[in-house]
């Protein structure tokens, strides 16, 4: 089951129906107008993303596709499937690769998987991860290949990974990496892991048999209570307003089981762990509080 219900949120709730409430009165601009246009053509409601690099980046890539004004460029992507397929790879940031910061992995491999085990409440048998926003599923990969190799034989590792861009997750299925997406890894783990292909690594069958992957909203969905050891979720939340990346994370937290470990990116902080039933662990990582 993904651990996230993705179903839209309700019309009219959440941070988004405060900000509109606090305009009220205000006639919409052609931005907000394109965000509402866009969220009918698709699963993405912009006006949930940090407002100032969103629009530059839609402005831009309209301006080069040949195409001046938000208004005429909404009438492209209602009419232009490739065009809407093109605007979303562009909207969503998808850069990723294996191993991406190391100290990360590290942290996890020394740190986090020993204690995880023996907090274990399934007598330290399985350890189950959430890579949410996880892209080409390198991050996925890299926590099965990571996780296993650090907790041994006997231990099962499950590892989920959801992303709003349906189009990323068939990349991400087959578990392919060119040198390029591939960042500092350890040559044995890589090897144990992966295959060499012409132009990179392909995740083994043994690999891949532990991941999985599913659509999900980390902005619009209901999640599974208590149904993780690990949550990773890096670089994917600086892209939502302040109110909206709060309550991604708060969900998160909710999805954690007492004991277990969210891990954020390199630069990113959760706002008020304590409020959220999450204690700082070091840098980047907090505990969900027992
Ligand atoms: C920059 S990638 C991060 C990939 C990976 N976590 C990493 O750190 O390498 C951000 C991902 O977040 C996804 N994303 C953006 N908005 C999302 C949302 N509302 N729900 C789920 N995923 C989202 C994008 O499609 C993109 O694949």
């Amino acid at each position: 089951m993904s651990p996230l219900d993705t179903r839209r949120a309700t019309a009219g709730a959440g941070p988004v129906a405060g900000r509109a409430a606090a305009r009220q009165g205000a006639a919409p601009d052609d931005y907000e107008v394109f965000c509402a246009g866009v969220a009918r053509l698709c699963p993405i409601d912009l006006r949930r993303y940090k407002r100032a690099q969103m629009e530059r980046r839609i402005r831009t890539h309209a301006a080069r596709s040949g195409v001046h004004g938000l208004d005429r460029y909404l009438e492209v992507l209602r009419s232009d499937r490739a065009e809407l397929d093109a605007f979303l790879d562009r909207i969503t940031i998808n850069v990723s690769s294996l191993w991406r910061s190391p100290d990360q992995w590290r942290r996890i491999a020394d740190d986090l998987v020993p204690r995880l085990l023996a907090s274990s409440p399934r007598g330290a048998r399985s350890i189950k991860v959430w890579s949410a926003g996880c892209s080409i599923g390198a991050e996925a990969y890299t926590a099965a290949a990571v996780i296993r190799d650090a907790a041994g034989p006997g231990v099962r590792v499950e590892v989920l990974g959801t992303d709003i861009d349906r189009r990323i997750l068939e990349a991400a299925r087959r578990g392919e990496f060119q040198r390029a997406m591939v960042g500092p890894a350890p040559q044995d783990a890589l090897r144990r892991h992966f295959e060499p292909t012409t132009d990179g690594w392909r995740a083994s069958d043994a690999l891949k048999r532990g991941v999985r992957f599913a659509e999900g909203d980390l902005l619009a969905g209901r999640v599974a209570t208590a149904a993780h050891d690990l949550v990773l979720c890096r670089n994917t939340v600086i892209y939502f307003t302040p109110p909206d990346r709060d309550a991604v994370h708060a969900r998160l937290a909710e999805s954690l089981r007492p004991g277990g470990f969210l891990v954020v990116g390199p630069t990113e902080r959760v706002a008020s762990p304590a409020a959220i039933g999450l204690v700082g662990d070091g840098p980047f990582v907090y505990r969900r509080e027992a």
